[in-house]
């Protein structure tokens, strides 16, 4: 497994700060969200890259657009140094396809993953736009995602090791609501300890508040490293 830390503190130099306490460790990836992306931008991740460059990014912008607005993202989001990138899977095949396509023309391209259903869903309202069970669309959206060149899905720890069962293992999951000794679990409605990540085989497992609200985060990813 390889360690994605969530940067959702409310500031440029909050999350910069945090970066730089777990400057040591080269292994790990750095998820960028919307909120930062939007108000700190590319200098933020040369930011990032700059405290170590071994870091790698992880930008959670989930795209979803027409297909050639899509591919035109992700062109950009490519020539941005950025080594993985979301998009909704629902925006469908064309669009993985001709994202997928566009990418394969660089030398080097990002990692994509789709994410498959919000969490923040309920059944009742999943069904109401997506006319199927959470469970059942998921590994649909997991299928199609496959079977369409992506790289793998944003999904929650249960549902990582049937996905690999109907993709392949090497399809890769990533996977939040991690807390990796059982702390607490803030607005999360469930949630896996590392323990259980990786007997589910997540490949990515995203730890966002249990590392940045510890009074020593580099003490704490240090715990975790070793359980990977
Ligand atoms: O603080 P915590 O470890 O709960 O953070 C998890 C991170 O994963 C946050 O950045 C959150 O937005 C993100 N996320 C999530 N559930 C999803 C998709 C993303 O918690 N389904």
């Amino acid at each position: 497994m390889q360690l994605s830390v969530a940067l959702d503190l409310p500031t440029a130099d909050e999350n910069l700060s945090l970066a730089t306490k777990l400057a040591t460790y080269d292994d790990l990836w750095m998820k960028v969200g919307f909120r930062s992306y939007i108000r700190d931008g590319r200098p933020f991740i040369e930011a990032i890259k700059a405290i170590n460059p071994h870091f790698r990014i992880f930008l959670d912008l989930k795209l979803y657009d027409i297909p050639n607005t899509m591919a035109d993202a992700a062109e950009e989001i490519a020539a941005i140094d950025v080594d993985m990138f979301n998009i909704h899977a629902s925006a469908g095949e064309i669009a993985m396809r001709t994202v997928m396509a566009r990418l394969d023309k660089q030398k080097q391209r990002p990692l994509v993953l789709a994410v498959t259903a919000l969490t923040s869903f309920d059944e009742e309202g999943f069904s109401a736009i997506y006319g199927k069970s959470i469970d059942e669309k998921a590994a649909q959206f997991a299928k199609m995602s496959y079977e369409n060149g992506l790289d793998g899905v944003v999904c929650s720890t249960f549902e990582s090791r049937a996905i690999k069962e109907v993709t392949s293992e090497d399809f890769l999951t990533l996977c939040p609501g991690i807390r990796p000794f059982g702390e607490d679990a803030g607005d999360q409605q469930r949630i896996a300890t590392l323990e259980r990540a990786k007997a589910e085989m997540v490949d990515f497992p995203v730890i966002g508040r249990p590392i940045y609200q510890d009074p020593d985060p580099a003490k704490k990813v240090a715990q975790i490293l070793p359980l990977l």
